[in-house]
Parts: structure tokens; sequence; C-alpha cells
């Protein structure tokens, strides 16, 4: 007994103790043999000499389970000093790293308007009540606010639902006459193939002296913009609803995966909605204390136009990160 206690302590490696193990425990091992003996001790004799076995069974399961704990760890801190790896080491493998596709579809959208002299606006993303939706015609408790349900603090704030809070915030730091687009990141609640909880918009406004810009500017603009951003495809300005804009459009490219003949995407219409847009209602101007201007406003969800140009079938596949889809934007 003690030598073979012995001999599990003095094991020096894990194959060592393996075989330790098998000669004691196997089947055919020492204590297999040594109860194999019972069956020809005569009765009383018998009771003790099992006892005696299965006591000696224990200790030395016991310091065989001891020893193969210690060895595992020698063996782990082994493998972990043999794999670590110099950070700080030169190294020729340089991948070209890239803007993310929603950071180069915002990019485009950017610069488009930018080309165009209209000015790039920021505000918060947490928002107050005032700026989210009573200045853009959303009164508490008007049924439309259902469209955005967001994350409410406990103080009253929120997360902004759109990016439109910042056509107030501009309206009332600067003067007509307006020329703004607001990119930036918007919350709701939503979460499924086409919606995540965080995703980005840019919203556009201008404002000029009264009867300087109508709808019919506003359809300029954003005809020519949805061919830069998507090439040759129709537009259509489909009648729609918005508070904060009257009379609204929502606007529809020809559907650029089915060149219109119909498909899933376009939910065989032929048409996919891109942006929401309109004429400034006159209770957004009252808020932010403008008389006799005009504007056109518009937004559009970025993530959605991202999808549409590169035919990402599952808007949450752009957030988790996944090299395989980003490598391909290199
Ligand atoms: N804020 C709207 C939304 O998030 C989008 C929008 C529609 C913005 C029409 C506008 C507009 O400025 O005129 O659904």
């Amino acid at each position: 007994m003690e030598t073979l206690q012995k001999k599990i302590e003095e094991a020096s490696s894990l194959e060592e103790l393996e075989k330790i193990r098998v000669e004691l425990f196997g089947k055919k091992g020492i204590l297999s043999a040594e109860f194999a003996k019972l069956k020809d001790i005569p009765g009383p004799e018998k009771k003790v000499f099992a006892e005696g076995l299965n006591k000696t069974k224990v200790l030395l399961q016991d310091s065989f389970d001891k020893k193969l704990a210690v060895l595992k760890s020698i063996a782990l801190e082994k493998q972990l000093k043999a794999e670590s790896i110099d950070v700080s080491l030169y190294s020729n493998l340089r991948e070209k790293g890239a803007l993310h596709p929603v950071a180069q579809t915002m990019d485009k959208i950017i610069d488009y308007f930018v080309s165009l002299n209209f000015s790039v606006e920021t505000g918060p993303m947490s928002e107050d009540d005032f700026h989210n939706f009573e200045a853009l015609n959303l009164p508490k408790y008007h049924p439309a606010r259902d469209m955005q349900d967001t994350f409410y603090f406990a103080d009253g704030m929120l997360l902004r639902t759109h990016t439109s809070p910042t056509q107030i915030r501009t309206m009332l730091k600067e003067k007509p006459p307006i020329r703004m687009i607001a990119p930036g990141a918007v919350f709701r609640r939503d979460y499924d193939l086409t919606h995540t909880p965080m995703f980005h918009q840019v919203e556009g406004l201008v404002v000029e002296e009264k009867g300087k810009v109508s709808f019919a500017n506003l359809k300029a603009i954003l005809t020519d913009f949805l061919h830069h951003m998507f090439g040759d495809v129709d537009i259509r300005f489909r009648p729609s609803f918005f508070p904060f804009t009257e009379p609204s459009a929502e606007v529809d490219i020809s559907c650029i995966f089915c060149k219109s003949n119909g498909c899933r995407v376009c939910s065989h219409t032929g048409w996919l909605e891109v942006l929401g847009s309109g004429v400034v209602d006159p209770n957004v101007f009252k808020a932010v204390g403008y008389d006799n201007v005009s504007g056109y406003a518009f937004g559009l969800g970025v993530e959605r136009f991202a999808m549409l140009m590169h035919e990402i079938p599952d808007l949450r596949s752009l957030f988790e990160g996944d090299i395989r889809l980003l490598e391909q934007f290199r």
C-alpha cells in the first residue's frame, strides 16, 4: 500500500500517472486482483479483508486524484507558456483594414450633400420630449407616436427615435436660410430581419424665404441623389404621412434585385421604399419661432441603403462584426 501510494506521488508526468492508473485500478489491475481473492476467504475474515481493501482503494483513489490535478495544472501552465505570443514582435502579416459598410454608405451620402453646400449637423442621442416629438408636431398622446417606440430614461429623457430632432436644434441655433443634413445613430424598440434597436439615419432640411422652395425642389434633389446612390433606377414619390411634413411622400426606387419584375425583396411590387420626405409642416416652424419661410425635409435609414446597395439579406448581420462579411468591403 505505501509503495503504491509512493508510486503515485512520484509520478512525474500525466503519461506515467496514466500507466499507474491502469496498473492499479484497471480491470486487470492490482486492486481487481485483490478483490478477486475475496471469494476464497472464509466468512468472518472476508469481512475484515473487504473493509481493509475498500479503505485502501479510497486512499489510493484520493492520492491519485490529487496527483492528477497537480500534473494537469503543471501541463496547462507549460502549454500556456509554450503558446504565449509576444505582441510587441514585428509582423509582416498586415491585413488592410476598411470602413464598415454602414460608414461607407454614410460617407457616400454625406459626400453628395456636402457637394451641394449642405452643412453637416449633429445632435445628442439622448433627447428630450420637446426636440424628439413635441416640436416636430407630435404632441403628447398623439397616436402617431406609436410608430416610434423607444427607450426612456427615468428622468423623462429618451434615446432619440430619429435624426429629425437635429432639424429643431439647428433651426433654434441658426437663422434661415438653412441647408443641412444630420447623420447619426437612432434607436427604436424593434428587432427582426429588417430592424435593429440601434441604426443610423441621415436627415435633411432646407429652409428658405417663403416661396423660394417647394415640393418641386425636394423632388429634383432627391431624384438626383437616388441616382447618385443606386445608379439608373426609376423613382416614384408616393403620398404618405409624417407629422412634421405636409404634404408628405415616401420615395421608392424600382427594385434593383428583379428589375421590377417582382421578387421577395420588393414583395412583388417592383418597388423598394427608401426615403421619407415632405414639405415642412407650418407647426414645426411655429415651434422654433420661424415666420415667413418655406422648407422641405427628408430622412433615410443608412442600413437599409447599405443592404440594398450590397444585397445584404439580413440587416442584423451588419452589427455582428463577422469578418467574413466585413472583409468584402476592403
Ligand atoms: N423621421 C422619419 C422617421 O424616422 C423620417 C423622415 C420622414 C424624416 C420625413 C423627415 C421627413 O425629415 O420629412 O421615420
